[in-house]
C-alpha cells in the first residue's frame, strides 16, 4: 500500500446519493482511497472526523471579488479567506471590475492576481461585451472559465450587448462548448422605469423594487431560452430571485435547452419584510430581494431541480455604502462565501432539506454544469481532495464583525445557525480550521489550468 499524505477518519461521508461512514486517504492532492479505515495506508497526518459530516467542498460559481478596482471592498486574499472557512473550495470571478474582463490582457491580470492570493481554487469569467466578439475566443484559450452576459445592466463598465450580438456570441460560445451565465433583466425596462421614477423624486427603497419588476426578469429568461435554443450555447441563469421566471425555466427545460439555474441564501431566507430590520436602503440587491411569496417558491424549486445551483452572488461593500440616504446611491449586494453553508446547513437543522440535497445543489451540479465533475463537486477515488468537515451540532451567531471579507454588511447580522464548517482543505491542504484561515496566499489554483 503506498503511504498517503494524509487519511480522514470516522466521519460520515455525504453525497447527493446518501450518507456512508467511511474513512478517506489523500495523496498528492487527490483522494486516492475510499474504505474501512482498517484499509486505510499509512498516512503523515491523521484527521480524526469522529461525529463529523464530510462534503465535498462548495463550488460557488457566482462571486464578485473585486480586483482591480474596488479593493477597498475586497481583496483576493480577504476574499479566499472569508470562502475557506465558509467551506467554499472553487470560485468563479465576476467580470465587472475596472477594467472590466472584457479582454485578454484585462483577464490575464485577474488570472495573475488571483494566483498571487488565492487559498481557494479559482476561475475567472470574462465578459460579453457589446464590442468584444473577437475577444472571446482568446480569452477562452487563455483561460477563462465561462463568460458572463449582463442581459440586465445599467453599469456603464458592463453594458448589455444588442440582441444580436448576444446571438452571435451565443454561437461562438456553443462552438467553444463553453456555458453562459446570464444576468437576466430587460435592460430598456430597467432603464424606463429608473428614468422615470428619478424624475418623480423617489429615493425609497421600494423605487428598486418597481424597477426591477417580475415582469423584467421573466422577460429576459424567457428571451435568453429562445436564444440558447437556436444557438445551442449551454445556458446557466444567475441569482434566479422571483417566482413568476420558474414556468419560463420549466418551458426551456422541457424543450431540451441545456439550461442551468442558480439562487441565492438572500432569495431563500429573506423578503421586503427585512427591510425593517435592516434599514430599507441596507436590503438593495440586484437583482432585488422580492416581497413575500416568491423565497417559498424558490425553495421548492431548488429542492425540485427546476432551480440546479446554490451559489452567493457574493458582491460585498463596506456598511457605509449600503446605508446612504437615497436607494439609488445605496450600493447593491451583499458578501455571501462565509455565510452560505452555515445558513443552509441550518435549514438542514430545521428539517427543511437534507445533507445530500446540500451537496447536490452547492457542490456537484455547479461541477457538472462548468466541466469540473468528477475532478471536483464529488468525494470519489481520484477526485480533487477539496473537503469541508462539519459539524451539525455547533450553534453560532452570524455577525459582520466576524466575517473576514472587507465589506462584511451581511444581512444575516444576528442570525442564529446550527450546522457548521469546522475544517477546509483544498487539494488535501488544510486552509481554514475552526473558523481561522490558514491556508497559504498562492496555493489556490485556475481550475481551466
Ligand atoms: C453586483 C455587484 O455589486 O458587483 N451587485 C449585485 O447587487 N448583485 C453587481 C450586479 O451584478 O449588478
Ligand atoms: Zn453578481
Amino acid at each position: 500500500m503506498t503511504q498517503a499524505d494524509t487519511i480522514i477518519t470516522g466521519g460520515k461521508l455525504v453525497s447527493p446519493e446518501g450518507i456512508v461512514e467511511a474513512a478517506i486517504a489523500i495523496a498528492g492532492g487527490r483522494i486516492t482511497r475510499i474504505g474501512p479505515a482498517e484499509e486505510m495506508p499509512p498516512a503523515a497526518e491523521h484527521i480524526d472526523a469522529s461525529g463529523l459530516h464530510v462534503l465535498p467542498g462548495a463550488i460557488d460559481v457566482h462571486v464578485h471579488f473585486r480586483e482591480p478596482g474596488f479593493s477597498h471592498k475586497e481583496t483576493w486574499t480577504s476574499a479566499t479567506q472569508a470562502a475557506a472557512v465558509g467551506g467554499v473550495t472553487t470560485v468563479f470571478d465576476m467580470p465587472n471590475t475596472n477594467p472590466p474582463t472584457s479582454t485578454v490582457d484585462a483577464l490575464r491580470w485577474k488570472l495573475d492576481n488571483a494566483g498571487r492570493q488565492a487559498i481557494v481554487d479559482f476561475g475567472i469569467y470574462g465578459n460579453i461585451a457589446p464590442d468584444n466578439l473577437a475577444e472571446l475566443r482568446p480569452m477562452a484559450e487563455a483561460g477563462a472559465v465561462s463568460f458572463k452576459l449582463y442581459m440586465g445592466s445599467e453599469n456603464p463598465l458592463v453594458p448589455c450587448p444588442p440582441d444580436g450580438a448576444i446571438l452571435d456570441a451565443f454561437a461562438l460560445l456553443a462552438e467553444l462548448g463553453l456555458r453562459c451565465t446570464v444576468h437576466t433583466e430587460n435592460t430598456p425596462i430597467l432603464e424606463w422605469r429608473g428614468a422615470r421614477l428619478r424624475a418623480a423624486g423617489r429615493t425609497d427603497a421600494a423605487a428598486h423594487l418597481e424597477q426591477h419588476a417580475d415582469v423584467a426578469a421573466a422577460e429576459a429568461v424567457s428571451r435568453v431560452g429562445i436564444f440558447a435554443e437556436w444557438t445551442g450555447c449551454k445556458i446557466h441563469i444567475a441569482h434566479e430571485n422571483s417566482r413568476y421566471s420558474l414556468p419560463h425555466i420549466r418551458f426551456a427545460k422541457a424543450r431540451g435547452v441545456d439550461m442551468t439555474v442558480e439562487t441565492c441564501p438572500h432569495y431563500l431566507l429573506l423578503t421586503t419584510d427585512d427591510g425593517a430590520r435592516l434599514g430599507e436602503n441596507f436590503l438593495r440587491v440586484k437583482p432585488p430581494v422580492r416581497e413575500p411569496g416568491h423565497s417559498g417558491p424558490l425553495f421548492d424549486a431548488l429542492l425540485d431541480g427546476t432551480i440546479d445551483i446554490l451559489s452567493t452572488d457574493h458582491a460585498p461593500h463596506l456598511p457605509a455604502e449600503k446605508r446612504r440616504a437615497s436607494i439609488w446611491d445605496c450600493a447593491p449586494g451583499f458578501p455571501g462565501v462565509e455565510t452560505s453553508m452555515v445558513l443552509m446547513l441550518t435549514e438542514v437543522s430545521r428539517g427543511r432539506m437534507t445533507l445530500s440535497d446540500y451537496v447536490r445543489m452547492a457542490s456537484a451540479k455547479p461541477a457538472k454544469a462548468f466541466g469540473l465533475y468528477p475532478r471536483k463537486g464529488v468525494l470519489a477515488e481520484g477526485a480533487d481532495a477539496d473537503i469541508v468537515l462539519v459539524d451539525m451540532e455547533k450553534r453560532g451567531t452570524i455577525r459582520a464583525e466576524n466575517l473576514h471579507s472587507i465589506g462584511n454588511a451581511t444581512p444575516f447580522e444576528g442570525f442564529a445557525v446550527q450546522g457548521m464548517p469546522v475544517r477546509t482543505l483544498v487539494r488535501g491542504r488544510t486552509v481554514a480550521l475552526d473558523g481561522r484561515p490558514t491556508g497559504t496566499p498562492g496555493w489556490g489554483r485556475n481550475v481551466v489550468a
